[in-house]
């Protein structure tokens, strides 16, 4: 596993939802309440970015069938969604976001 950067605190500024893709992996992050958290990019319904979702009261509607996520804990909690999300470490040292994630060759 490594940290890599991700983003920049600053650009949640535009989206509380930034998507990334890191070696491969495809990641979602939220800023919510000041925290920020990381999960799989793609909702385990039928595969669509949460990045165009919508946060609400801690939680990532998915923007195709709203399925909805708890975003602490990537707890498929209603809607047509019943598998979890992944989620994965966040560290956040001045101002800049790197997540924990094992990329390809790493
Ligand atoms: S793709 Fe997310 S709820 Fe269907």
């Amino acid at each position: 596993m490594t940290w890599n950067l991700v983003a920049d605190l600053a650009e949640f500024e535009d989206s509380p939802v930034l998507a990334r893709e890191i070696g491969g992996v495809s990641l979602a992050l939220y800023r919510v309440d000041g925290a920020v958290y990381a999960t799989q990019g793609l909702c385990t319904h039928a595969g669509v970015s949460l990045a165009g979702g919508e946060i609400v009261e801690g939680y990532i509607e998915c923007p195709a069938h709203y399925g909805l996520f708890e975003i602490a804990t990537g707890r498929a909690q209603g809607g047509p969604v019943c598998r979890d999300l992944a989620t994965y470490p966040v560290r956040v040292e001045d101002g800049r976001v790197f997540v924990e994630v094992a990329v390809d060759g790493a």
